[in-house]
């Protein structure tokens, strides 16, 4: 059975030249179609998704050779949306799909009738203009696509570049590639292209990028070097460069670089200038341990120790490693951070980041508390994957994770992108009340600098009775709330975000638990996965009495600070309506709201 669509005759010239591609459909068996796209002049063909539909296959060849393969559940009975297949900046000129897909056909007839047949497009543009409800404002997503880890983030020349695991051809984990943002400020990201597909040795997982300021690999002074985890049927860890500041790379011909063995991934490397090489850790995923290499040029990487047998929590698989030096919060003392991201066996279930702050000679890292001693950077259930920026400037280590769980992320109520990123922060380290040392987070200074016009809230004891303020109208009422709370022994504040409909999200400080917590039971569409309801709580490593918080809310997210930096919380939210006020009361005695402020956010 054949098909011949022609296509827009887009560049017909007045002596009828027909260039207009030629894409022809030859459905050959209900498992296997070909698509053939002659000589195209379109930079896009546009393929019909259905989420639910099975995972089809697809070869992408490209005069004859194969150019790149894919999963993607093409649409059978209706067309949920379109995603993009790139055309042009292949090898070769005519382009083959050789298409498969699981028999479910009972036959030639009903395949040949599939919807995303019949509804291929070739067309030179993609419309990524927003569709959905819950797309934050200051908060970095794809324009379309799912998306997971931040991974290989670097600082040059005024631009940070975020690079993200990214699925080009779905809005559900598969085809890991890198897609690639920039932004000046942290918070405005432009969408650059995407920089690595899947190629022979695997899909392209996690990594990290360095500036290799003084060409120890070979590429160039202030080359950009990335090692990411090629995905195949192991997992090894190869390398790629870039002669133009990260927006394109090239691969090293000598991958993979590090071969070891049993599942290790995520490779996250420094510049370690007292010993002139560099560091790489990368996770031993299964055997809860990080595997720490050194290597003077990136090429050739030497194991020289490991860390993390029984230590911290040791449930799923550790991923995603960080290892970073930060200043002790008032004094002039610094301490080694070692960050190990975690899946599941998170502090709420699920996904999370646990840490271990210690001393790192240049080859061994050797943590301060006993191995029994669990931290978290974040106590919320929607921040995972974080890691740093290399290369920031004036030393900063500025973390940004990413803001889901993989409990729930595939099935979250979003459709053309799937999931965003946290807000940036910067790290420090505080010595707790229980003399240990703890990670306090901040957010940077950028998302300071979004603070428009304040609204001062009236202060005063805090009773049954709740103290009820709007929040601002415009933008899906996104905003910032700073609020200062003083509790005696005793006593405990709620601070609750609320609509007309009842939706809600409860947060309560405690002074005899020193905890802060966050209720999402109610906070508007949960019933997606039976995880996703929840209570998340913190220690507070207050100490005071004296609770500063400043909370984030953005459309599908909000996020809680200590402004001291001691707790972090980040949990998404799917109201069917936008919160529209906050209230603060108290079922008991001496709990007093000091200071309040709604602040508007310049967007
Ligand atoms: C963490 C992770 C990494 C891996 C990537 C694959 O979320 O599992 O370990 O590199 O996601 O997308």
């Amino acid at each position: 059975m054949k098909k011949t669509l022609l296509t827009a005759m887009t560049a017909l010239t007045a002596l009828g030249a027909a260039s207009a591609a030629d894409l022809r459909v030859d459905c050959l068996s209900p498992s296997n179609t070909l698509v053939r796209i002659t000589d195209p002049q379109e930079k896009y063909l546009l393929l019909p998704v259905q989420e639910n539909a099975p995972m089809a296959h697809i070869r992408v060849l490209s005069d004859g050779r194969l150019d790149e393969t894919l999963n993607i559940t093409l649409a059978q009975s209706n067309i949920d949306f379109y995603v993009p297949l790139r055309l042009t900046g292949r090898d070769g000129k005519d382009i083959l799909l050789d298409v498969r897909t699981d028999n479910t056909r009972s036959n030639h007839r009903d395949a040949n009738d599939a919807a995303w047949s019949s509804g291929l497009k070739l067309s030179d543009t993609f419309d990524t203009s927003n569709t959905e409800k819950y797309r934050p404002a200051y908060h970095h997503t794809p324009l379309y696509g799912w998306m997971n880890d931040p991974n290989g983030m670097f600082y040059k020349d005024g631009l940070w570049h975020l690079y993200y695991q990214w699925n080009p051809y779905g809005s559900k984990w598969e085809n890991m590639s890198w897609g690639h943002s920039t932004s000046k400020d942290l918070i405005h990201w432009d969408a650059q292209e995407p920089v690595l597909y899947g190629d022979a040795l695997g899909a392209v997982f996690s990594g990290s990028s360095v500036v290799d300021h003084d060409n120890t690999a070979g590429f160039g002074n202030d080359a950009v070097i990335a090692l990411f985890t090629s995905a195949g049927a192991s997992q090894v860890q190869s390398m790629a460069h870039s002669e133009d500041d990260g927006m394109t790379f090239r691969r090293y011909e000598g991958n993979p670089v590090i071969a070891y063995e049993r599942e290790s991934r995520d490779p996250n490397m420094f510049w370690d200038a007292e010993n002139h090489r560099w560091v790489l850790l990368l996770a031993s995923a299964l055997d809860h341990e990080m595997l720490i290499f050194t290597s003077p040029d990136l090429k050739e990487w030497a194991l020289t120790s490991k860390f993390g047998h029984g230590y911290g929590a040791q449930d799923g698989v550790w991923e995603c490693p960080d290892l970073m030096y930060l200043p002790v919060v008032g004094t002039d003392d610094h301490k080694w951070v070692l960050i190990c991201n975690i899946n599941p066996g998170g502090p709420a279930g699920g996904s999370g980041t646990q840490y271990f702050v210690g001393d790192f000679d240049g080859t061994t890292f050797k943590c301060d508390s006993e191995a029994s001693v669990t931290k978290w950077i974040d106590y919320g259930k929607d921040y995972y994957a974080a890691v740093s920026f290399s290369n920031a400037p004036a030393d900063r280590k500025t973390l940004l994770g990413w803001m889901s769980n993989w409990e729930y992320a595939n099935d979250v109520p979003t459709r053309q992108f799937r999931s965003a990123n946290s807000l940036p922060r910067e790290l420090a380290v505080f010595k707790g009340t229980d003399g240990e040392y703890y990670v306090a987070s901040v957010p940077s200074p950028e998302v300071d600098a979004l603070r428009g016009k304040g609204t001062a809230l009236k202060g005063g004891q805090l009773s049954a009775s709740a103290r009820k303020f709007a929040l601002p109208t415009a933008n899906d009422g996104i905003c910032e709330i700073s609020f200062e709370v003083e509790l005696k022994k005793g006593a405990t504040a709620e601070v609750t975000l609320y609509n007309a409909q009842g939706e809600k999200v409860a947060m309560t400080l405690d002074a005899d638990k020193d905890t802060f917590s966050m209720d999402r039971r109610e906070s508007g569409k949960v019933d997606f996965s039976q995880q996703f309801p929840a209570v998340t709580v913190a220690p507070a490593h207050n100490g005071t009495g004296h609770y500063s918080v400043r909370l984030f809310i953005d459309r599908s997210s909000v996020e809680a600070f200590a402004a001291d930096g001691h707790f972090a919380m980040t949990n998404l939210v799917f109201p069917e309506n936008p919160y529209t006020h906050i209230s603060f009361s108290s079922p008991t005695k001496g709990a007093r709201l000091e200071k309040a402020v709604i602040w508007n956010l310049k967007l």
